[in-house]
């Protein structure tokens, strides 16, 4: 297994939408593995493939609060949504902020795991809206873009400094 490196807010590769995922291969799979252990250490509870700059639909969870329920959706659809809420967002590609996005309270997903397999299951609450947030990733879409331009313009602007800060 080996870290992966997360792209950060503005990086342009994040604007990248997503292919679906058509061979479920020992590639793929080594993918996902490094994927889990990258969330895990960050630490975080969702990473899209978007975020370490693989353009395929791939996306992992897990929101237990025992780190024990880890989820990979491959070539995830929300085939229902209804009901809204409205929670505080963070992302580990804009770190150090967290914002009140709006999101579908409850989804159904159908979605393929790292051997192809379909099934379709239900989500509320904390992982119906980690599903969302991941999913737009695959759309190249971040969670700041829900945001006034004022407020999506201050973080970007904070966050290049600091990106400039460390590579200086
Ligand atoms: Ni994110």
């Amino acid at each position: 297994m080996a870290l992966l490196n997360i792209l950060h807010f503005p990086d342009p590769r994040l604007r990248t939408v997503a292919k679906p995922v058509t061979e479920f291969d020992a590639e793929l799979r080594k993918l996902v593995s490094d994927m889990f252990e990258t969330m895990y250490e960050a630490p975080g509870i969702g990473l899209a493939a978007t975020q370490v700059d693989r353009h395929i639909r791939l996306l992992v969870l897990d929101v237990s609060e025992g780190r024990n329920r880890p989820r990979c959706l491959i070539n995830p659809e929300i085939i229902e949504a209804d009901g809204d809420e409205e929670m505080d967002e963070g992302c580990l590609s804009v770190p150090g902020y967290y914002e009140k996005v709006r999101r579908a309270e409850h989804i159904r997903v159908r979605a393929q795991d790292e051997n192809g397999q379909t099934s379709e299951f239900e989500a509320e609450g904390l992982e119906a809206v980690c599903i969302q947030h991941e999913m737009d990733h695959l759309e190249g879409k971040l969670f700041v873009d829900y945001l006034s331009n004022l407020k999506r313009n201050r973080i970007r602007s904070k966050l290049v400094k600091l990106q400039k800060q460390k590579a200086g």
